[in-house]
């Protein structure tokens, strides 16, 4: 078996080649002038198995997939696993008005073309998985992130909205303290309203949880309303951490004290790691 890394999420690739023992293979990955994609894969896989991992977000990333998969079953793959740590569109899993696709659908049916199995991390509702027309498995960084957070001594979780209720529960049972949740209501893409409830933070050490950090706005509001309400530090913490239109400053202005988030999208925050989950996912497949 062997490990491929895509253009995106290449530490995730580097450590799971080293948890299974399995060599890592080179492929050559380049632009044309007109911005095309090349890939070349550069070692002989034929009737090998080949785990390849690949975020697909931005857009660019998702063509990029496509075409290494289709280089890895013209070099003679026998097995394709991949691996996709952040599963960039799973926010439009639904028609949410007419006229509209279904974004996550649409790219799963794609990716099934040319894959035996799929793997990600955290999806943004498990049902995603259903759209895949191969065997699809999630996993979850939210214990590798509770750790993390039990040891820069939080002692309170709250997710920013009952659909996270269950992720900062988690999270809280694994690091020993109490949870709680934020009534939040979208008004669009980048507009949210957060109904103020009394959060026993008082004097406490926080830690907000979702799964995605994207512009920022979700988080920052709620950073706003538990400083009010007397928090000592607020951490924020997801596993995919966008960071897009200025998030990070945007947190910073709301008083936000630790940014944290996994290496599904490379970046200054990816301070836990996801190999962890998907090696065990991995293993209980190929058992
Ligand atoms: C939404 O359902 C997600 O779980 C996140 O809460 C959302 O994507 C965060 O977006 P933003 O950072 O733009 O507020």
């Amino acid at each position: 078996m062997f490990v491929l890394g895509g253009t995106t999420a290449r530490t995730i690739a580097e450590d799971i080649s080293k948890t299974l023992h399995q060599p890592l293979i080179e492929a050559t990955y380049k632009r044309f002038p007109d911005d095309e994609f090349y890939v070349r894969i550069l070692e002989d896989i034929k009737d090998e198995d080949v785990i390849v991992v690949q975020t697909t977000y931005p857009d660019t990333k998702i063509i990029e997939l496509l075409l290494i998969q289709d280089a890895l079953v013209e070099s003679g793959a026998k097995k394709i696993i991949v691996v996709i740590p952040y599963f960039g569109y799973s926010r439009q899993d639904k028609k949410f008005e007419n006229g509209e696709p279904i974004s996550a659908r649409a790219i799963a049916q794609h990716i099934s073309l040319k894959s035996d199995y799929v793997i990600t991390v955290d999806p943004h509702k498990e049902h995603l998985l259903d759209f895949f027309e191969v065997r699809a498995y999630s996993c979850s960084a939210v214990d590798e992130i509770a750790k993390y957070l039990k040891e820069i001594d939080i002692d309170f979780v709250l997710a920013p909205d009952k659909g996270a209720k269950k992720r900062a529960e988690f999270a809280a049972n694994i690091i020993g303290c109490e949870y709680d949740y934020m009534e939040k209501t979208r008004i669009n893409g980048t507009t949210i309203k957060i109904k103020p409830k009394n959060l026993e933070a008082k004097n406490r050490n926080v830690a907000i949880i979702d799964d995605i950090i994207s512009t920022g706005g979700t988080m920052a509001k709620s950073i706003k309303e538990l400083k009010k309400q007397g928090a000592k530090q607020v951490s924020v913490a997801c596993t995919h951490g966008l960071f897009i239109s200025g998030a990070k400053e945007k947190l910073l202005t709301a008083g936000c004290d630790n940014i944290i988030s996994t290496d599904t999208i490379d970046d200054e925050f990816s301070k836990v790691k996801t190999a962890p989950c998907i090696t065990n996912t991995i293993k209980k497949i190929l058992k």
